[in-house]
């Protein structure tokens, strides 16, 4: 047998909902092999970034572990069983290249090696994806997370819980009983802590549900998360899945955080500023990227729009002095600005025509239609100077406004007015039939 890496999931970071086999199916396919007659419900994820050094004491360590434990607690359903999912960033020590070493004695055990995407919080997703179990675990690489604690959190996830719902969630903790750390400064439990609570600040009611929820260890059940669109950064995956699943029951085992022994952490000030923004991108889900999307469209149009509108004010001005200066034609003023105002009324249609509205233009073909849009727009327009004199007026007359400042006021209004009324109407298809 050749052992090959896992291929790393594409596209979007959603996990799947198992397809569920019915009893009768699993019979079937037992009967056809009796090779696949295991099936794995524990998917564990190991992210690992340079940890060559701690990879094979792990990988023995959870295997006789989990061995144990499945073969006890199964005894008589020898199918079920776990995988050790090892999710490397293409570590520099070669990490992923130890793992494959240790495939031929661990059957247990897959490794995947990410090239393109890097961060903790992404590979554990990309491996969860990857994974056929119905509980999704993480665990840290450095043997800084106690393994024996996995025993723990496993009956809590598989213990039969009377009429009560499932857990979810099984959060491995440092903050409850049996929790704690084995030698930290004052600094770093200040850190840790301040981190706690301003993720308390932002996000209330997601922080507040677990001790510990900085937790990089723990599990949660498949469907609590599956066909979530996540967008985890940094470190704190915990947040993510607290944030965006769908957590009901939750429970928590303490455990006491280890030194290292080998290599050395990843923690740069850089993730206490991802763990802020993705606290903030958290709490408005998405709310700011849905008001830039619907406003981008018509904010677009209407910066087109302002911009022919400017021009029109040139154009308007330009006729106005050829027509009505005595330098030039000398006209009246009334008759020069009624030819003035309607030359520029017909510069900001072709230009909005073939530009702000361009998209929508080219729907309606044909000279005919491209008229009808003119006359609509000429009416709008010739509405929207009626409107500006009124404002402008009221403004000056009644609020007492200096008249530029209020005719910049009034211009502002019907910059706006003309732009929704000619998206509306003149621009917009009107279909009878
Ligand atoms: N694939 C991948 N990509 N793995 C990574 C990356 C990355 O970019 N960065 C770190 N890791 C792996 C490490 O190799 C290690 O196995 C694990 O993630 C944790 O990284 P550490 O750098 O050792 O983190 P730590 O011990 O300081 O921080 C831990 O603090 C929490 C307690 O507050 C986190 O690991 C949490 O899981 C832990 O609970
Ligand atoms: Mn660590």
């Amino acid at each position: 047998m050749s052992h090959s890496l896992v291929s790393v999931p594409l596209g979007a970071f959603q996990i799947n909902q198992l397809i569920s086999i019915t009893e009768s199916e699993l019979l079937v396919k037992q009967n056809q092999s009796s090779q696949q007659k295991e099936q794995v419900i524990f998917s564990l994820i190991v992210p690992t970034y340079n940890e060559s050094k701690n990879l094979a004491q792990l990988v023995e360590v959870l295997s006789r572990l989990l061995d144990n434990y499945f073969n006890e607690k199964f005894d008589e359903k020898g199918e079920l069983t776990y995988e050790l999912i090892i999710v490397d960033d293409d570590s520099l020590d070669l990490t992923w290249q130890v793992g494959l070493d240790l495939m031929p004695n661990y059957p247990k055990l897959r490794v995947m090696r990410r090239q393109g995407e890097k961060g903790l919080s992404t590979a554990v997703i990309r491996g969860w994806q990857a994974s056929q179990g119905e509980i999704l675990g993480v665990i840290d690489g450095d043997l800084q997370h106690p393994p024996e604690t996995l025993t723990q959190m496993l009956d809590q996830m598989l213990a039969p819980h009377a009429d009560l719902p499932d857990i979810d969630l099984v959060v491995a903790s440092r903050h409850v009983e049996g929790g704690g750390v084995s030698d930290w400064g004052f600094i770093r439990r200040v850190l840790s802590r301040g981190a706690q609570m301003l993720g308390l600040l932002i996000l209330p009611n997601v922080i507040g549900r677990v001790s510990d929820p900085m937790s990089g260890y723990f599990m949660v059940r498949r469907n609590a998360i599956a066909n979530c669109a996540m967008n985890p950064l940094g470190y704190k995956i915990l947040i993510e899945v607290l944030g965006r699943g769908q957590i009901g029951k939750v429970a928590e085992v303490g455990y006491v955080f280890q030194e290292r022994q080998e290599g050395e952490s990843k923690v740069t000030w850089r993730q206490y500023v991802d763990y802020i923004l993705h606290l903030l991108r958290l709490r408005s889900r998405g709310r700011i990227t849905k008001i830039r999307q619907k406003l981008q469209v018509p904010l677009k149009r209407f910066l087109s729009f302002g911009l022919v509108g400017l021009s029109g004010v040139f154009v308007d001005m330009v006729i106005l002095y050829l027509l009505s200066d005595v330098s030039t034609l000398a006209w009246g003023l009334t008759r020069s600005k009624m030819i003035s105002s309607e030359v520029a009324v017909i510069n900001n249609f072709l230009w909005n025509d073939l530009w702000t509205f361009r998209d929508i233009s080219s729907q309606q073909v044909g000279w005919r239609k491209r008229i009808r849009r003119f006359l609509k727009f000429n009416f709008i327009c010739l509405f929207g100077i009626g409107l500006n004199i009124l404002i402008l007026n009221f403004l000056y007359n009644y609020l007492h406004i200096n008249q530029y400042l209020a005719n910049l006021i009034a211009i502002a209004i019907v910059t706006i007015w003309n732009f929704w009324f000619n998206l509306k109407l003149s621009w917009r298809v009107t279909q009878t039939k």
